[in-house]
């Protein structure tokens, strides 16, 4: 089988397109045949090696697995002994975060816990877009508790990977949502469903007097103390933490804050695929409330060209890998 492999840390240009021996699932194992996976700038973090939170994860000087690729939709053809949840011919979704990654390639083989099963009515292209980055917006939403409707909700980094989905679960929520980020990004912003939109470039949320009852933060740029003040009697901040630095300011002065003012600030413990989430986001999908913005399709053997549009900052909604 086809797969994109890399052996070294690096830019897009570490990746190749290899033939590989078609893994043979074992006990508990299942092997699916991959019709789309999706790209995320975590995908780009494991494969740089940078910030340092992506090399705890997948090995500090070398990377641990030559596999690259988190998210992945496709279809069961081969179960292994002892697998009782699913079938052949079963479609499924998965972040591979946590079975080795490897979902840039035309097959993948991990424990059928990994897996669960797709959303009906949507496309393998468009269910390969949101386990991952599907997965973080709602942890990070709800990190601190319920949205309740009416509430007002800013996602600081909205046109990302992670911010469309944000906007998009925040207004299934009922919550009244604010976008920011660059203004190239604005239209995804507006349709993602976002009701108000800031140019990050023009303006500055923390200074033009808006109060938010809760502020998802994806970009990581500040230290929480920052947004303190943009928040209403009672608010939330979240932090999605890139580096590890950001994660301990928002822990540590998070808490500190926390204890001492009617604000909860801090961040999350990310838990890749839980079943639960997916569950939840399945049913949204499935009566329309999300629909995945999806921007460009590039093969397989252009994973490395796809890798680097999602790197310069070209991408309006998510880019998908077809088979
Ligand atoms: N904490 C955890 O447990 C955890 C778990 C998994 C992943 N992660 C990390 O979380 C991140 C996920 O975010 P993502 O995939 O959505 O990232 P992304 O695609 O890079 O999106 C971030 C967005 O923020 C915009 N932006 C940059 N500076 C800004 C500013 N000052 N104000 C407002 N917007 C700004 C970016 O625009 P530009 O085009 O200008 O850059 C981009 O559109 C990844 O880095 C991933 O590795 C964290």
């Amino acid at each position: 089988m086809r797969a994109i492999v890399r052996e070294e840390y690096g830019s897009p240009d570490v990746l190749e397109l290899r033939e590989i021996e078609k893994p043979v699932p074992g006990d508990g194992e299942v092997l699916v045949k991959v019709h789309a996976a999706s790209v995320n700038t975590a995908d780009l973090d494991y494969l740089r090696g940078r910030p340092v939170a992506a090399r705890v994860a997948s090995g500090i000087s070398r990377p641990r697995s030559s596999r690259i690729g988190l998210d992945v939709a496709g279809r069961v053809e081969v179960v292994g002994r002892d697998v009782t949840t699913l079938g052949v011919g079963d479609d499924v979704w998965a972040d591979l975060f946590d079975s080795g990654q490897g979902a840039f390639a035309e097959y993948v083989c991990a424990p059928e816990t990994a897996f669960s099963p797709m959303p009906s009515g949507v496309t393998f292209e468009q269910a390969a877009t949101v386990p991952h980055s599907g997965v973080l917006a709602l942890q990070g939403l709800l990190g601190y508790g319920e949205i309740n409707p009416g509430e007002k909700v800013l996602i600081n980094g909205a046109g990302g990977c992670v911010g469309p989905f944000a906007v998009q679960l925040a207004k299934s929520f009922g919550a009244e949502v604010t976008g920011v980020d660059h203004g190239g990004k604005l239209e995804l912003m507006r349709t993602a469903g976002a009701d108000h939109l800031i140019d990050y470039t023009n303006e500055d949320f923390t200074t033009n007097g808006g109060r938010y009852d809760l502020i998802l933060d994806i970009v990581d740029e500040h230290s929480v103390l920052y947004y303190r003040h943009s928040l209403a009697a009672g608010g939330r901040y979240v932090l999605v933490a890139r580096r590890l630095t950001g994660f301990a300011q928002a822990f540590l002065v998070g808490a500190g804050v926390s204890m001492t003012s009617d604000k909860r600030m801090g961040t999350f413990m990310w838990r890749a695929n839980r079943r639960a989430d997916l569950e939840l986001i399945k049913g949204l999908l499935e009566n329309g409330k999300i629909t995945p913005i999806i921007d460009r399709r590039f093969q397989l053997s252009e994973v490395p060209d796809a890798l680097r549009y999602q790197e310069e900052g070209h991408a309006r909604g998510k880019v998908v890998i077809t088979m």
